[in-house]
C-alpha cells in the first residue's frame, strides 16, 4: 500500500446543494436553512468543493457556517471554493483527524462521503474525525453523517443519493459508544472498501491532484494525462485518462488480492 494517508488521497468532490439537502433530510436548500436554530454555528466536515455552506450560509446571513477540509491546503482548490462565499462562510484547511476543531462549538454538524474514504483502509482515521466532531459539537447539536452505508454491496445503490444518518451526543453513552456508531454506519461493505481504497490509493497521485474531477459548463471534466487540463469526460482525451484510471485501479485491486493471498 502506498505511504500517503487517507486524508492526502481521497477525491474532492462537489456534490450540489440540492442533493445535499435532500440527503440530510428535507425537500431542499431552502428548508434546510431554514430548519438551523438562530445564529446558529455550523460545520460541514470535508466539505470538499460542494456549494452547500455558501448557499445555506448566503439564506441565512445570522449563522455562521465553517468548511473544514484538507485539501484546502492546495490554493487553486481555496481559491476555487471561496469564490462567492459570503462573510458568514469560512473554509479552513484541515486535516479533521487532528484536533483542528474547537470544543462545544457547533450546533449542527455535516458530512457526506468522508467517513467512507477514512475508514476504507482501516477505521482509526475516521474514528479519530468521530471523536473530533463529538468533541466540537454542542450537546444539543443536530448532527448528521453520511451516506449510511452499513449492509449497503450494491454499487449502483451506493452511487445513488443515500441518505445520512443522524447522531446526538445527549443520547451517546459516552464518546466512545459515539465514535462506534458513526464508523459503523458508514463503513463500506467489503467489495465497495476495497474499490474506494484502491481508487483512493491510484487516482489523486496518478492525476496529481484530488480535484480530479470538476463541473464545467455542466458537464464533468476530467484532468487530461499529459497536459493536466481539464478535458470533457466524453472526448478522446478524457476518454483515455478514464481508461488509465479504470486500469489502474483494477492493477491495484489484483495487487492487494495477491498480497492478501500470501498474508493468509
Ligand atoms: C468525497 S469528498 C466529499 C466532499 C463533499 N462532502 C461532497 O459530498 O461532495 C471527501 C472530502 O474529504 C476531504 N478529506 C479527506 N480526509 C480529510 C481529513 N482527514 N480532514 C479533512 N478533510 C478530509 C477530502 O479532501 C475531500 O474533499
Amino acid at each position: 500500500m502506498a505511504s500517503n494517508s487517507a486524508h492526502q488521497l481521497a477525491i474532492t468532490t462537489h456534490r450540489s446543494s440540492a442533493m445535499l439537502a435532500k440527503v440530510y433530510g428535507h425537500p431542499n436548500v431552502e428548508a434546510l436553512a431554514m430548519s438551523l436554530p438562530s445564529a446558529a454555528t455550523c460545520l460541514d466536515v470535508g466539505a470538499g468543493a460542494s456549494p452547500l455552506g455558501v448557499d445555506v450560509a448566503t439564506l441565512r446571513p445570522d449563522i455562521e457556517w465553517h468548511n473544514v477540509d484538507y485539501s484546502y491546503f492546495a490554493p487553486a482548490i481555496l481559491d476555487e471554493v471561496s469564490q462567492n462565499a459570503p462573510s458568514n462562510v469560512r473554509h479552513i484547511p484541515g486535516d479533521a483527524t487532528q484536533p483542528i476543531l474547537p470544543r462545544n462549538e457547533y450546533d449542527a454538524v455535516f458530512s457526506y462521503w468522508l467517513l467512507q474514504h477514512l475508514s476504507a483502509h482501516d477505521d482509526m482515521p475516521a474514528r479519530a474525525v468521530a471523536a473530533n466532531v463529538y468533541q466540537s459539537a454542542r450537546s444539543d447539536a443536530s448532527i448528521q453523517i453520511g451516506p449510511a452505508t452499513q449492509g449497503i454491496r450494491s454499487i449502483r445503490t451506493l452511487m445513488s443519493d443515500l441518505p445520512a444518518a443522524s447522531f446526538s451526543k445527549a443520547q451517546a453513552v459516552d464518546e466512545q459508544s459515539f465514535v462506534d456508531a458513526v464508523v459503523t454506519a458508514t463503513r463500506l461493505e467489503p467489495l465497495p472498501r476495497m474499490i474506494v481504497d484502491a481508487a483512493d490509493h491510484v487516482a489523486t497521485p496518478l492525476f496529481g491532484t484530488s480535484r480530479f474531477i470538476v463541473k464545467q459548463d455542466d458537464k464533468a471534466h476530467i484532468v487530461h494525462m499529459n497536459t493536466g487540463e481539464y478535458v470533457p469526460v466524453k472526448s478522446l482525451a478524457g476518454a483515455l485518462s478514464v481508461a488509465s484510471l479504470v486500469l489502474g485501479i483494477t492493477a491495484e485491486m489484483a495487487k492487494q488480492a495477491v498480497s492478501n493471498a500470501f498474508d493468509r
